[in-house]
Formats: C-alpha cells, sequence, structure tokens
C-alpha cells in the first residue's frame, strides 16, 4: 500500500479562504494530524493509538478531564509527546471550535478527523425521557456536527483530508428500545453521506464507519454477558489505519463490521 504521504494534495488558496484557518500549511510541510473525539476509552482510544502507531501527531477531547489526563499520561509514555488531549464535549459548538482552532494554530492543519465521541440511553417509546433522547441526539448527531462544520472549511483550504464518522449497525437496524439510539445512528448515516457528496469535489474524503458489537465500556440493552465474541476496538481501529493508506483516487466511503461469531 502507498504511504498516506504520497496521496496528499497541495494547498491551493481559493479567493477569500484565508480568513479562518490562515495559518494552514500543507501535510508536506508538517506532519500529519489527526483529531479524535471520544479519544479516552474504547473505540476512539484504540484509534489514537493506531494513529500515534502510523505516526500522526493525534489530538483527542472527551468530557470528563480524568479520563483525559488519564489516557494522556498513559499514551504520552507509550508514544511520548505527539498526543494531546483536551477536556471537550462535542455537545458545545463554540468549545468545538476553539478546539479545533487550537489544533490548527498549532499543528498546521487536520488531516483525519474522527467524530466517534457517543453514547446510548434507552428505553421503550412510552418510557425514554426528554432528556436521554436530548442527551443520544445532541451527542452522537448534533457533535458529529459540530466538528464537521468546524475541520470542513479547514480541509477544503488544504484541498485534502479524511473524515471517518463511527456511525453503527444500528443506522440501519432498528431494536426496540433504541429509538434514541436508532434515530441518532440513522441521522448520522444520512448527515456523513450527505457530507460525503459535498467534500468529495474539494479533496476531502468522508467515511463512515457502522460497526456492530464492540468490547467497551459501552453497552446495548439485552447484549449477551460474555465478550470474547466482541470485536474488539483495535479492529475497528485498524480500517482508519488501513484506509489512510489508499490511493488518494479511491474513496471506502461506508463499512460495515460486524464480530465473525455470534456468540453463545
Ligand atoms: N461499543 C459498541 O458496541 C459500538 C457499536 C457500534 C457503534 N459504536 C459507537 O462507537 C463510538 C464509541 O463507542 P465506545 O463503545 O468506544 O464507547 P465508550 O467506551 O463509552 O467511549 C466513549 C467515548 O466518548 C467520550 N464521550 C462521550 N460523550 C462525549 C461528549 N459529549 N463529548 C466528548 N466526548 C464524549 C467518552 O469520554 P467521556 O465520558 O470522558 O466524555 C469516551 O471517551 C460511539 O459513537 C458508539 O455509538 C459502539
Amino acid at each position: 500500500m502507498n504511504d498516506l504521504s504520497q496521496t496528499i494534495h497541495p494547498v491551493r488558496r481559493g479567493k477569500g479562504s484565508q480568513a479562518r484557518y490562515a495559518g494552514v500549511m500543507s501535510s508536506e510541510s508538517r506532519g500529519r494530524v489527526g483529531l479524535v473525539t471520544g479519544g479516552s476509552r474504547g473505540i476512539g482510544r484504540a484509534v489514537v493509538e493506531e494513529l500515534l502507531g502510523a505516526e500522526l501527531e493525534v489530538w483527542f477531547c472527551s468530557r470528563s478531564s480524568r479520563s483525559v489526563d488519564e489516557a494522556v499520561a498513559s499514551l504520552t509514555s507509550r508514544w511520548g509527546d505527539r498526543v494531546r488531549g483536551r477536556v471537550v464535549d462535542v455537545r458545545d459548538a463554540d468549545a468545538v471550535s476553539c478546539f479545533v482552532a487550537e489544533v490548527a494554530a498549532t499543528a498546521g492543519g487536520i488531516d483525519c478527523l474522527v467524530n466517534n465521541a457517543g453514547l446510548g440511553r434507552f428505553g421503550s417509546i412510552d418510557q425514554l425521557s426528554r432528556e436521554d433522547w436530548d442527551l443520544v441526539l445532541r451527542t452522537n448527531l448534533d457533535g458529529c456536527f459540530n466538528t464537521l462544520r468546524a475541520v470542513a472549511p479547514l480541509m477544503i483550504e488544504q484541498r485534502s483530508g479524511w473524515i471517518f464518522n463511527v456511525a453503527s449497525l444500528a443506522s440501519k437496524h432498528p431494536f426496540a428500545g433504541g429509538a434514541a439510539y436508532n434515530a441518532s445512528k440513522y441521522g448520522l448515516l444520512g448527515l456523513s453521506e450527505a457530507a460525503m457528496l459535498d467534500l468529495r469535489p474539494h479533496g476531502v474524503r468522508v467515511t463512515t464507519i457502522l460497526p456492530g458489537s464492540v468490547d467497551t465500556d459501552f453497552r446495548l440493552p439485552g447484549r449477551k454477558a460474555t465478550t470474547d465474541w466482541m470485536l474488539r476496538p483495535e479492529d475497528v481501529a485498524q480500517i482508519i489505519a488501513d484506509f489512510l493508506r489508499y490511493p488518494a483516487r479511491a474513496l471506502p466511503s461506508q463499512i460495515e463490521i460486524r464480530p465473525s461469531q455470534t456468540g453463545s
């Protein structure tokens, strides 16, 4: 496979495009940079590790300072100072904008965005609370919109970049008790596919990843107690590392991944 550096396009600054990210540089004149939301635990943490292993500088965020600090300490001891964590709630559009601006100003650009932050609240539609509905939709759907909205202009200016949105097989398959989660992930699939079409003409690739059951802290209701049959977080992370080596002409826009066993 090609090295990612061969797939980077030179910067072309369009008229009036310099106002927001004037300091953006081609990745040929700096190291490659990744930004991962929800990178402190689970799938996001595995993605951070994969990107560090691929020699990117990686910035990640999550809500809890404790989990950010723990992840930074552990990742730094293994990978050195190429990783930075910030306490950012993806539901907060202003905080997301500031985070993206900080990464762009410090690192000079963003080559890979992984919209991974997400959670679930479950309950039958006759019992689901307004609070749970809002929490799930604002995190899984609005959160992804907030980062896309902040990063897309930068990647358009770079004329390069790859955005991975972590949806779910629940983006296509509803289940009882899943009203909020299904709605958020169906919506995310639509958002991601539309963004793919919007950004493709600008040299920016968008891929939707739809995992089945992954062994993390996140649990769907009614899931089996054993976890040995499930995907591991690194199985999902490996997709991203593998895709980043694809030639610039190729855009795998949607991928489903499920455990090869159903568990007993
Ligand atoms: N596990 C599965 O079976 C599975 C299957 C399909 C899809 N997914 C999707 O994969 C993604 C990751 O799930 P996971 O299983 O890795 O879950 P997880 O182990 O619970 O990790 C979720 C991560 O997201 C962060 N987070 C949650 N809300 C956030 C917010 N508002 N702003 C910023 N960060 C936030 C969490 O940190 P803080 O708590 O510190 O914020 C944590 O780092 C989710 O989008 C999930 O829907 C999971």
